[in-house]
């Protein structure tokens, strides 16, 4: 759909995400289902603002967390029915998995076909160095949307409209802080976003 001067209500009511909310509001707490609706408004302005496929950043907001509500053992069980390949840190941090089986989810429940979209999904979690436009706005807008209480979201979010590219460079860096401090695994994925981007703005 050509969606560039949809409104976010427009957007809410469209067939589509209303089958995807409907899910989202059963299966997710209130307070993730809150969040999934800020991501969603925050990355719908920044696609805009980037003249970014804004009804493909509709459909990465409002499924990047869909598959939050599994359990470990639940999602383990849809990793190994979807065949996913999961690398050493993955198999080792199931909080990375929502985000693989999430876009198998897309797919299979919601008919999602859009790469882009699929993309997004698959990456919010960990980042990647090779992110696409969507990818890049949701993985902002997931971190910095105005429920999260980081101390810099203000700032980062504030800095995605003008360098999307700064931006994912602060979250790769604000991620790889936060779980050196908790003394957890770094996916690689994650530092080679923070040098890819690192080195695209210094460059
Ligand atoms: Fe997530
Ligand atoms: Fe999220």
């Amino acid at each position: 759909m050509d969606s560039q001067g949809t409104s976010l209500a427009a957007l809410r009511a469209h067939p589509k995400s209303i089958e995807i909310q409907e899910y989202l509001s059963a299966k997710l707490s209130v307070g993730r289902f809150q969040h999934v609706l800020s991501v969603q408004e925050v990355a719908v302005d920044l696609a805009r603002a980037h003249k970014a496929d804004v009804w493909h950043a509709n459909l990465a907001a409002l499924l990047h967390d869909s598959a939050k509500w599994m359990d470990t053992q639940r999602l383990y069980s849809e990793v190994e029915r979807y065949g996913i390949q999961l690398d050493s840190v993955e198999k080792l941090n199931p909080s990375l998995l929502h985000a693989l089986v999430g876009a198998e989810l897309a797919v299979e429940k919601f008919k999602v076909t859009e790469f882009e979209v699929l993309e997004a999904v698959r990456k919010h979690t960990t980042g990647s160095p090779s992110m696409g436009i969507i990818s890049q706005v949701l993985y902002v807008a997931d971190f910095a949307e105005p429920m999260r209480t980081h101390s810099d979201v203000h700032v980062i979010r504030k800095l995605a409209y003008t360098e999307l590219e700064c931006a994912v460079h602060q979250v790769a860096l604000a991620q790889i802080e936060h779980l050196l401090r908790k003394g957890r695994m770094i996916h690689p994925n994650t530092l080679h976003t923070y040098n890819e981007m690192f080195t695209n703005i210094n460059s």
